[in-house]
């Protein structure tokens, strides 16, 4: 499904990635973790288009998604979330995850601020899509709570609802579980296994190797910038470099 060739990000002399490659297949949950520093965010911003690599390539289905605008991105199926979650924090739950749903609109400001019938019917439709997809991550009984009220756990989740309005086949997320409790780390699983089962295809980053195990069905690994291993998530765990780059780091 994503296929990613040589990939290669230099930042002023420092190689952040440095010629990776890798895969997703289509309904697997893929991992990609390393140290701090490894280049994993730096890889998600590549392949989001965020920013553009200094070479290699990205390819979604095959369609190269190297110099379009992120925008274009999301409308051909991917979606991300982020480290440091990024929400509206003034507006509510329900606002945030419909401004996920915004690209899906058709109606211009004319026929909005007039409150035509068709700009009010997209608006209810977009609206019974933004709820099913708090639905899905269990905090549908908060939409009307603002986002910065929202304990961490809940705002990862208000993220993930957010991403999912847009409709994706591909879903990235970025430590979704730094800072969760046990409990919260549990459910966050188990939401991405009950993603998968509706058809959707995962990229997680982490950080928290005992989460990594539990939901990846294969691992790429990182460490300064180079793809070190790439495997099961037994096989990586057992790969003498893996453990030493583990070692030689916090983690
Ligand atoms: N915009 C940037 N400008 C300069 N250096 C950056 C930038 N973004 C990331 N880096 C550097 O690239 C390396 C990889 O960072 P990052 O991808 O955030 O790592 P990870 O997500 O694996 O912790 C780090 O050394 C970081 O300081
Ligand atoms: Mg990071």
């Amino acid at each position: 499904m994503l296929t990613v060739e040589s990939l290669t990000k230099s930042f002023a002399g420092l190689r952040a990635l440095d010629g990776v490659s890798f895969d997703v297949r289509e309904g697997e949950i893929r991992a990609l973790i390393g140290p701090n520093g490894a280049g994993k965010t730096t890889a998600f911003n590549l392949i989001t288009a965020v920013t553009a690599p200094t070479s290699g390539t990205v390819r979604l289905r095959g369609v190269p998604l190297t110099g379009l605008p992120p925008y274009r991105v999301a409308r051909l199926g991917l979606a991300r979330t982020f480290q440091q979650a990024q929400l509206y924090r003034t507006l509510t739950v329900i606002e945030n995850v419909l401004l996920g749903r915004h690209m899906h609109g058709s109606s211009g400001a004319i026929s909005c601020g007039l409150a035509l019938p068709s700009a009010a019917a997209e608006e209810r439709r977009a609206i019974e899509k933004a709820r099913e997809c708090l639905d899905r991550v269990g905090l549908r009984n908060k939409d009307e709570h603002v986002a910065s009220a929202l304990p961490l756990g809940e705002k990862r989740l208000l993220e993930i609802a957010r991403a999912l309005a847009t409709g994706p086949s591909l879903l990235l997320l970025d430590e979704p579980a730094a800072g969760l409790n046990d409990r919260e780390t549990e459910t966050l699983g188990d939401l991405m296994f009950a993603l998968r089962d509706d058809g959707l295809t995962l990229l997680v980053i982490e950080h928290h190797m005992r989460f990594v195990m539990r939901v990846s069905d294969r691992v790429v690994v990182l460490n300064f910038g180079q793809k070190i291993a790439d495997g099961t998530p037994s096989e990586v765990r057992n790969d003498p470099a893996v453990i030493s780059a583990y070692l030689g780091s916090e983690d």
